[in-house]
């Protein structure tokens, strides 16, 4: 569906591996601003991110406020998550 296939044989493992960081670090903080919905930030119409090179600018901005010790890649497994996941682009 939204898998490129170049995508598709790293894709379950990194999918798996941002999607438990993300519950890990970013989804707490997230349900307190949105009175308990955390994604609903990633797909209301006014949403701030609208590029890849936002998404990343963001995870990073949001990694410090989690106080969340990721490796590159690491954080790059959470884009790739949001990315797919929601965003859509
Ligand atoms: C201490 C609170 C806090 C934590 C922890 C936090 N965030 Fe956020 N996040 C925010 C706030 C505040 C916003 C901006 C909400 C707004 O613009 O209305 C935001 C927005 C975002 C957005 C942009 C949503 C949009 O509008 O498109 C992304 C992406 C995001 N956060 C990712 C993360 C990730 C990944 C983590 C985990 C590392 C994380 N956040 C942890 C507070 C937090």
């Amino acid at each position: 569906m939204f898998l490129t296939v170049g995508f598709l044989v790293l894709s379950p493992m990194v999918m798996a591996q941002g999607k438990d960081l993300h519950e890990a670090s970013c989804l707490q903080c997230h349900a307190s601003l949105t009175g308990g919905k955390p994604t609903s930030l990633y797909t209301r119409a006014d949403r701030k991110v609208t590029t890849l090179a936002s998404l990343q600018q963001r995870v990073k901005g949001c990694a410090i406020a989690a106080d969340a010790n990721w490796t590159d890649a690491e954080r790059e497994s959470v884009v790739q998550y949001l990315r797919t996941a929601f965003y859509g682009f």
